[in-house]
């Protein structure tokens, strides 16, 4: 065998092979690429997670437009001021859900819940209208109804329509469903010494003339003292500063007496009344350079006396420069 101009005879052999093992790779190549566009094999699927006629896609929008991340967390992204929703659902179910997220200012009792089961579209996931079964599969229902059932809650009512609750109820059953290694750990709520944290307590406020006890107590509580640890319970701070950074709101030094300038260009002096309007109805006057619906309505949450401590702690954050 003799070769032209002394080249390797091996040569034309060599560059089959090459080819030949470039040719399979790339087969392999095509085939995993393909295979990894199919459906993820554990994953769920958030256009396939349903809840009645509403999937996980729509209710991560509605999710996003309350901006629930400025309170709560999803696979430990988000704010701390809620608990993580992750694994709600799981530990839930639908009913709890349908009935705490149209009234969350407190939370529902056996009777709300059950009220729940009584629709189909929310029965047909835990496939039954009876109390007891559903508490027994979900027992996270049964003891958040035990230990907390009519008290007041720390989350604001939010203006969902029915819609909106439908599509949030199968973004949290998608959150559930979602393989994430045994993540988040166990919330640990018990041990806690904040005094929703308790069962017995009736309400947010803690004035102690609705007990039944007209006599020295509520006077004895200092307004401004009262109106700081209202704002810290309210998760207030979550989005305020008492000094005068912006964290997701405006700081609050300096504030009352100020004037303020709005969205619409208009400029109002910072007094009671604007305060009272601005914390129940957040929207009616939006501060310039912020947006509009990110601060809940508190209107539910806050009687006339907490709103007075509040008023009376806002005012007495004056700050140095006035
Ligand atoms: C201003 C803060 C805030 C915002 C905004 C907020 N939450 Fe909450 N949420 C809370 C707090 C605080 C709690 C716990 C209440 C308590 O312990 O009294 C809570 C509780 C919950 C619970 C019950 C959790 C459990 O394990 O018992 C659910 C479900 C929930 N929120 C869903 C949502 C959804 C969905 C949104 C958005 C549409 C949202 N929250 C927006 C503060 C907030
Ligand atoms: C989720 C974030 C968030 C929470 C929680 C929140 N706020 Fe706000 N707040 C804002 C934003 C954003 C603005 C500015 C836009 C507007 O005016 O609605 C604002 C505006 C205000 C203003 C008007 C400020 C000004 O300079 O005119 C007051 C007063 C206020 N908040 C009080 C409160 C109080 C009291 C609470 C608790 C009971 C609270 N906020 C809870 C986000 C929040």
């Amino acid at each position: 065998m003799s070769c032209i101009n002394g080249t390797d005879c091996k040569e034309p052999a060599k560059r089959h092979l090459a080819l030949g093992i470039l040719g399979l790779m790339t087969v392999i190549f095509i085939v995993l690429s393909i295979w990894s566009f199919m459906g993820p094999r554990v994953q769920a699927i958030p256009t396939e997670v349903h809840f009645g006629p509403y999937d996980a896609v729509q209710g991560k929008r509605v999710f996003q437009a309350y901006n629930c991340m400025g309170c709560h967390t999803i696979v430990g992204n988000g704010a701390y001021f809620g608990p993580d929703l992750t694994k709600t659902y799981e530990h839930v179910g639908p009913a709890w859900l349908a009935a705490f997220l149209p009234s969350a200012g407190g939370w529902p009792t056996s009777a709300a819940v059950q009220a729940q089961l009584q629709n189909a579209m929310v029965s047909a996931e835990p496939a039954t209208t009876d109390m007891a079964a559903y508490e027994a599969q979900y027992p996270g229902a049964a003891e958040r109804i035990r230990r907390r059932g009519g008290h007041a809650s720390l989350m604001p009512n939010l203006p969902f329509t029915a819609d909106e609750i439908g599509g949030l109820i199968a973004f949290l059953k998608y959150t559930s469903a979602m393989h994430n290694e045994g993540w988040p750990p166990k919330p640990k709520v018990d041990g806690l010494d904040f005094v929703q944290a308790s069962a017995g307590t009736q309400t947010v406020s803690m004035n102690t003339a609705s007990a039944g006890s007209t006599e020295a107590a509520p006077k004895a509580i200092d307004p401004v003292a009262l109106g700081a640890k209202l704002v810290q319970d309210m998760g207030c701070l979550a989005c305020h500063a008492k000094d005068q950074k912006r964290i997701i709101g405006p700081g609050w030094e300096g504030m009352v007496g100020s004037d303020t300038t709005l969205a619409d260009g208009s400029t109002v002096k910072v007094d009671e009344a604007y305060l009272i309007e601005a914390i129940r109805h957040p929207d009616a006057q939006v501060v310039a350079g912020y947006p509009a619906g990110v601060m809940p309505s508190y209107d539910a949450m806050i009687n006339e006396q907490d709103m007075a401590a509040i008023v009376a702690y806002l005012s007495s954050l004056k700050g140095a420069a006035k």
